[in-house]
C-alpha cells in the first residue's frame, strides 16, 4: 500500500478549509505542501504563515517540499509552522549536509528533492543521513504537468541503491502522478506518491485518494 500525499497546491485556495476537511476525512496519508520563490522555479505559491494555518486544520502529517534558493535561511521557520518533513532540493543546497543536519536537529524529517536531470547517484554519500528522496517526475513550478517516463529507470536505480545498504529512506515521486501511471510507478519501487491535479481535479477527490490507496 503506498503513501498517498494529495498536493495542496492544486486545492482551492477560496475554501481551503473544505479540501482539508476532505483531505482529514479521506485515507490520504499526508499533505503535500509546495513552497515556490519565484527564484529556484519560475511560481510563487505560499511560505510558513500559511502552511501554519493548514497544521491548525489537520493531524495528518505535513509534508513540505521547498522550491527555494537557500532553504536553510527558512528552515526554522517551517518547524515553527508545523512542518513534519522538510525536503530541499539538491540544486538549491552547497551546503547540503549542513542543511539536513539542521532539519534533524530541530525534530523534523529531512527530505530531499532532485530535478529530472540530476543523477540519482548524487545521492550516494548523503542517503543514509536522509529520511525520504523527492524524485521530480516533472520540472518543478506547476500542477497538472505530464509525468516524465525516464522518471521509472531513476525509481529503480534509487530503490536498489536504498536497498543495497538496507536503509529506510522513503522514495516519493511527485508530478504528473495519475490513476494509470500509479501502478507502473509502485512497482518500479516508489513508497510515497503525490497527487495534485489527480485528486483536485476529478470528480470525487476522496474516491480518487482511496483508488491511490488500494493500489
Ligand atoms: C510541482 C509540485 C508538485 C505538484 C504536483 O512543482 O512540486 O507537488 O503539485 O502536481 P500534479 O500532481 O498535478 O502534477
Ligand atoms: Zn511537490
Amino acid at each position: 500500500m503506498p503513501i498517498v500525499a494529495p498536493s495542496l497546491l492544486s486545492a482551492n485556495f477560496i475554501n481551503l478549509a473544505a479540501d482539508c476537511k476532505m483531505l482529514n476525512d479521506s485515507v490520504a496519508d499526508w499533505y503535500h505542501l509546495d513552497v515556490m520563490d519565484g527564484r529556484f522555479v519560475p511560481n510563487i505559491t505560499f511560505g510558513p504563515m500559511v502552511i501554519e494555518f493548514i497544521r491548525k486544520a489537520t493531524t495528518k502529517v505535513c509534508d513540505v517540499h521547498l522550491m527555494i534558493e537557500e532553504p536553510g535561511l527558512y528552515t526554522e521557520q517551517f518547524k515553527k509552522a508545523g512542518a513534519d518533513i522538510l525536503t530541499v532540493h539538491i540544486e538549491a543546497c552547497t551546503h547540503l549536509h549542513r542543511n539536513i543536519q539542521q532539519i534533524k536537529s530541530l525534530g523534523m524529517k529531512a527530505g530531499v528533492a532532485l530535478n529530472p536531470h540530476t543523477p540519482v547517484s548524487s545521492l550516494k554519500d548523503i542517503l543514509a543521513d536522509i529520511d525520504l528522496v523527492c524524485l521530480m517526475s516533472v520540472n518543478p513550478g506547476f500542477g497538472g504537468q505530464t509525468f516524465i517516463p525516464q522518471t521509472l529507470q531513476r525509481i529503480k536505480e534509487l530503490r536498489s541503491m536504498i536497498d543495497a545498504a538496507q536503509l529506510p529512506t522513503l522514495i516519493e515521486i511527485d508530478g504528473g502522478v495519475t490513476l494509470q501511471n500509479a501502478t507502473t510507478i509502485l512497482d518500479a519501487g516508489a513508497h510515497v506518491l503525490v497527487a495534485g491535479n489527480t485528486v483536485f481535479k476529478s470528480a470525487n477527490p476522496t474516491q480518487t485518494i482511496q483508488q491511490l490507496k488500494n493500489l
